[in-house]
């Protein structure tokens, strides 16, 4: 009698779970898929989405981005003839065909109509050069010159700086077979072109390494800042009366790093409260000096009022 009620009495035990290997693979088994998920959630918090994503145009870029430039080896851009190359001839057009098709087609097809396999899920689509609906550029000679250096912003058209400029040329001439109202080469933006790029002097281009590389390694130097932050550190060197400027100066720890992470984020242009809460968390990190913390109001709206017009000025 005493025994039985002892056995109803008995609390939850933990070597019962042996007992019971049904439950006890149940419980591991939900342990476990629990600790995966940690796991993979602290994985995607990890992720760098900028170069995930590296396919141009997938993701589009916000103006509180900027994407990361490739690495480069600087390099010697032999002179280019302008007018030679932008002269069609049948040699130029068959080497632009073989471009073509190992750089174009996957996207704007073998008849040019912008129905590639890979560009069948691109929005904005790939150009259709037979029937085209509008231009960002222009279908002239110069247009397509600007679109294969630049490629077009937050689309899947991206740069083809890589390829040579005689080669672009040759390109454009194989892209004007596929549509006779094309505009044939003008002499007058030929040369705009020409000194645009310094096509025929060539170009020695500087090493390009990413700023956010540049930042980790700790180089970040002159040569490493976008020419918009070079105009703008060049603009608050020069500034020397006004009291705005001395105080931002006096703020700087490493004034590149700070202003590319001023650039890197620019939700502080949206009032003085946000550009405070920006200096205030990891200023050091940021090339900042940790003195930012004592900032007084007047002063971080002086600041704030500062910086927002050099940025808003001299920023691409
Ligand atoms: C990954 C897909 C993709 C590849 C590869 C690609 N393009 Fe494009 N291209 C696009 C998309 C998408 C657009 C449309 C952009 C827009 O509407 O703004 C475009 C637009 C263009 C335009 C029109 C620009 C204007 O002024 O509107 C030209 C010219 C062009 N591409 C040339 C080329 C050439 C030449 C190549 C090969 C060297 C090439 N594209 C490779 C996707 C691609």
């Amino acid at each position: 009698m005493n025994f039985d009620s002892e056995k109803k009495k008995k609390k939850f035990n933990v070597y019962d779970l042996f007992r019971d290997l049904e439950k006890f693979y149940g419980i591991l088994y939900m342990l476990l898929l629990a600790f995966l998920i940690l796991l993979g959630s602290k994985y995607v918090k990890t992720l760098d989405y900028n170069n995930l994503f590296s396919a141009p145009g997938l993701l589009a870029a916000d103006s509180n981005m900027r994407v990361a430039l490739p690495v480069k080896k600087g390099q010697m851009t032999p002179p280019v003839d302008v007018i030679k190359f932008s002269t069609e001839s049948p040699e130029l057009i068959a080497k632009g065909k073989e471009l073509y098709s190992t750089n174009c087609v996957s996207c704007h097809g073998e008849t040019g109509e912008g129905n590639g396999s890979a560009g069948a899920a691109l929005n904005p689509p790939p150009r259709n050069f037979v029937n085209p609906k509008f231009w960002k550029n222009s279908p002239s000679y110069a247009g397509m010159y600007v679109t294969l250096e630049e490629g077009i912003a937050n689309t899947g058209m991206a740069s083809f700086s890589n390829i040579p400029p005689e080669d672009r040329f040759a390109l454009i001439q194989y892209l004007h077979t596929f549509n006779p109202t094309f505009p044939k080469a003008n002499p007058d933006s030929m040369k705009a072109l020409d000194e645009k790029y310094s096509l025929s002097t060539g170009v020695k281009a500087a090493n390009q390494i990413p700023l956010t590389l540049a930042m980790e390694l700790e180089i970040l130097n002159n040569d490493t800042l976008t020419n918009d932050l070079k105009t703008i550190a060049s603009n608050i060197a020069s500034d020397k009366n006004d009291t705005a400027a001395a105080i931002v100066k006096s703020l700087f720890l490493n004034e590149n790093k700070a202003l590319y992470s001023l650039s890197s984020n620019m939700k502080w242009t949206e009032s003085s409260q946000e550009l405070v809460k920006f200096l205030s968390v990891d200023p050091v990190d940021k090339g900042f000096r940790a003195s930012v913390y004592q900032i007084s109001a007047t002063d971080a709206d002086r600041v704030y009022v500062y910086l927002k017009n050099m940025f808003m000025k001299n920023r691409l």
